[in-house]
C-alpha cells in the first residue's frame, strides 16, 4: 500500500460521483411538489456514509465499478434520508433542524413530508431493479432482499418503534444493543452487504468476517451518534444537539455515562478494524473500510 494513501483523496471522487447520482435520480418534475421535497431532503447535505461504505466494500471485492454499485449506494442513501424525514417529525422526535437545515416537514408540512419519506423509500427500489441490462438479475434480486429486510420491520422500522416505545424507561445493556442494531446499525451491515452482492465470487469467509464488521461498525456508529447528541454543538452537528436527554431516549450515555459510552466505541472500533484483518483480503483492499471505520467513531458530527 502507497505510504501516501490518504481517505479524503479517496473519498473526493466517489462524494461526487454519488452526489451527481443522486441529483439526476431524484427528479424534480414529481408531481405537485413532491420532486422539491424529496430532493431537498436527499441533496446538498450528509455525510454519505452508507453509500461510501458501500462502494469501499464493493472495490474490496472488485466490484467497485459495477453500475450495480453506484446504485446500491444511491438506493441505501435514499432509504436513509427517508428514514432521516420520518424521524424528524413531529410524531417521532419532532426535530426541526436536519442537516444545517429546517427539516423537511418544517419547510414543506407534515403530509409532504410523509410522502417525501413514502417516495424516496420507493425510489430506492426503483434504483436496484433498472429496466437496462446494466445490473445482473441475480444481483438485483439479491440486493432488493438486502435492502427491505434492512429497512423494514426486523430492521431500521423496527428499531425505530423499539426507540419510540421505551421513551422514559431504561433499557437493559442487551436491549439497548438490539435496538441500535435495528435502528440503525441494519443499515449499515446492509451496506456491507450490498457491497459483497456486487461482487462476482467471494469467499465465505471473507463475507462473513466483512458482516461481521458491518455490524460492529453498525454498533458503534449510533454508539457515537448518542455521544455527539451530548458533547457537540447544534451547529457542528447540522442538528439539535441535547435531545436525547431532553426526550428522555434510552442511549448508550444514559445506560452507561460518558467515558464508558466512548470506551465502548473504542473497543467497537478495534473490533470493527480485527474483522478487517479476518477477511483475508490484501491490505491495499481494505484501505478505504479501515479509514470510514476510523471515521465513524472519530467524526465530530
Ligand atoms: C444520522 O445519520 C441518523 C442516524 C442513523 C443516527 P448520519 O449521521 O449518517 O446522518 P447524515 O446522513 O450524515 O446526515
Ligand atoms: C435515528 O436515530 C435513526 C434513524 C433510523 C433515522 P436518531 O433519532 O438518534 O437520529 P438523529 O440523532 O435524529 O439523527
Ligand atoms: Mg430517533
Ligand atoms: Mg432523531
Ligand atoms: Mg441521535
Amino acid at each position: 500500500m502507497s505510504a501516501r494513501w490518504d481517505l479524503s483523496d479517496w473519498m473526493q471522487p466517489r462524494l461526487q460521483r454519488v452526489e451527481h447520482a443522486l441529483s439526476q435520480w431524484v427528479d424534480a418534475q414529481a408531481p405537485a411538489g413532491l420532486g422539491q421535497a424529496m430532493r431537498y431532503a436527499v441533496l446538498d447535505g450528509g455525510k454519505r456514509l452508507r453509500p461510501l461504505l458501500l462502494l469501499a466494500t464493493a472495490e474490496a471485492v472488485g466490484a467497485g465499478d459495477s453500475p450495480a454499485a453506484l446504485r446500491a449506494a444511491c438506493a441505501l442513501e435514499l432509504i436513509h434520508a427517508y428514514s432521516l424525514v420520518h424521524d424528524d417529525m413531529p410524531c417521532m422526535d419532532n426535530d426541526v433542524l436536519r442537516r444545517g437545515k429546517p427539516t423537511v416537514h418544517v419547510q414543506f408540512g407534515q403530509a409532504q413530508a410523509l410522502l417525501a419519506g413514502d417516495a424516496l423509500q420507493a425510489l430506492a427500489f426503483e434504483l436496484l431493479t433498472p429496466e437496462d441490462a446494466s445490473v445482473p438479475l441475480a444481483v438485483q434480486a439479491a440486493c432488493v432482499g438486502l435492502l427491505a429486510r434492512a429497512s423494514g420491520y426486523w430492521g431500521m422500522a423496527g428499531g425505530q418503534a423499539i426507540d419510540l416505545a421505551h421513551v422514559g424507561s431504561r433499557l437493559s445493556e442487551d436491549q439497548l444493543r438490539q435496538m441500535h442494531r435495528l435502528k440503525t446499525g441494519a443499515l449499515l451491515l446492509c451496506s456491507v452487504q450490498m457491497g459483497v452482492a456486487c461482487g462476482a465470487q467471494v469467499a465465505s469467509g471473507t463475507r462473513v468476517a466483512l458482516s461481521r464488521f458491518g455490524e460492529v461498525l453498525g454498533l458503534a456508529f449510533q454508539v457515537v451518534d448518542d455521544i455527539l447528541d451530548v458533547t457537540a454543538d447544534s451547529a457542528t452537528l447540522g442538528k439539535t444537539a441535547g435531545k436525547d436527554a431532553a426526550a428522555d431516549k434510552p442511549t448508550y450515555v444514559a445506560l452507561m455515562g460518558l467515558q464508558a459510552a466512548q470506551h465502548f466505541a473504542d473497543e467497537l472500533a478495534e473490533q470493527a478494524q480485527q474483522a478487517l484483518v479476518d477477511t483475508g483480503l490484501p491490505a491495499q483492499h481494505l484501505a478505504a473500510l479501515r479509514g470510514l471505520a476510523a471515521m465513524v467513531v472519530q467524526r465530530n458530527h
